[in-house]
């Protein structure tokens, strides 16, 4: 096997996957066996900063449902399986003492008030590095675009402020200047940014006409958003980056890694058949791709096809796009 080792945000990965937070990453059992099957880190399922305000049983109650309806609806897809800030900081210390891969916290949040101090207890927890995922959607009409980045700018900074331990920012793909966003991230000092978060959608029932929840996995193909972005960022900040969205194949991994990508994170793909084995087999799958083309480590080919910030582009941009559409 070649040397898959990869720095991500100062932490020593073994290999370049790391388990994304979903209910796999929410139990001791299941990190027990994603540690066993060889996985490069684990983000933990994340808390919502709703949760933290009030405990489970409390929910409903503190919700404004007006307000943050989707919130309550992707909470409520697996509400049984959510856990409570206490337990939440007991699954940190329990997983760091079962395993030896690096333990990422996660919180899910949208506004900088009244939680942010239980950063420091994830951190007092014992885990390596905690992932903010700035879920959002705004409605009310009155908040502008800037308005809503500066908000989640203000949580970042805030949390930033609190911990010493590594921050990654998951963000979504709908801000109108992901560029400009990234960069107002990295200036703030996170560690890195992980490419795109993946939402879940309503779902309406044409024979009982109503409108349900339901998770929606990715599919194959679903990657190129994420890796059009790795590979126009990774040359503007500073920060590591990470991808998430559409990871199903080791071929997913190797163009992210091309294009920049300091670990690329696996959701969807662990609902497969197969289960947790695909773990083992992309990496032997990378290893035999890394053998077959002369590469002993991930420095050697890691960013190599990221866009150049000067010269010709690689065809991330829209001048490609452009020509793929007139040559058709
Ligand atoms: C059932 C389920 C639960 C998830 N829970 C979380 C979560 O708690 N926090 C989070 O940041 N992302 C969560 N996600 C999103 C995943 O971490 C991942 O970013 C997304 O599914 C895209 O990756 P994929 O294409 O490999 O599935 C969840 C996804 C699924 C399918």
């Amino acid at each position: 096997m070649q040397d898959l080792t990869i720095r991500y945000m100062g932490l020593t990965l073994s290999s370049p996957l790391v388990a994304a937070a979903s209910p796999f990453t929410g139990s001791l059992d299941t990190i027990h066996a994603l540690a066993d099957a060889g996985i490069g880190a684990i983000v933990l399922r994340s808390i919502f900063e709703e949760q933290i305000r009030a405990e489970v049983q409390d929910m409903e109650a503190s919700l404004d449902l007006e307000q943050h309806a989707e919130v309550y609806d992707y909470l409520r897809a697996d509400l049984p399986m959510r856990v409570g800030p206490e337990r939440y900081l007991a699954l940190i210390r329990d997983a760091k003492k079962a395993v030896h891969v690096p333990i990422i916290g996660s919180i899910n949040c949208t506004t900088p008030g009244q939680w942010p101090d239980f950063a420091r207890k994830v951190e007092l927890a014992g885990a390596d590095a905690l992932e903010l995922n700035v879920y959002d959607i705004p409605i009310d009409g009155v908040e502008s675009g800037s308005d809503v980045e500066r908000r989640h700018l203000e949580v970042v900074r805030t949390v930033c402020g609190m911990v010493k331990i590594p921050v990654a920012v998951k963000i979504g793909s709908q801000y109108s200047s992901i560029t400009h966003f990234v960069r107002q991230l990295d200036k703030i000092g996170v560690k890195a940014v992980v490419l795109f978060n993946r939402f879940f959608y309503p779902q309406i029932d044409l024979d009982t006409l109503t409108v349900g929840t339901g998770v929606n996995l990715s599919h194959a193909g679903d990657a190129g958003v994420a890796i059009r972005w790795l590979a126009l960022l990774r040359d503007q900040v500073q920060c590591d980056l990470g991808m998430t969205t559409g990871v199903h194949a080791y071929g997913d991994v190797l163009r992210g890694l091309v294009v920049g990508a300091n670990c690329v994170q696996l959701c969807s793909v662990l609902y497969g058949k197969e289960g947790f084995a695909c773990i083992a087999r992309m990496k032997s799958e990378i290893s035999d791709w890394m053998l077959d083309k002369g590469y002993d480590s991930i420095d050697a080919f890691h960013g190599m096809l990221r866009e150049p910030e000067e010269g010709p582009s690689r065809g991330f941009n829209r001048a490609q796009y452009v020509t793929t559409l007139l040559e058709q």
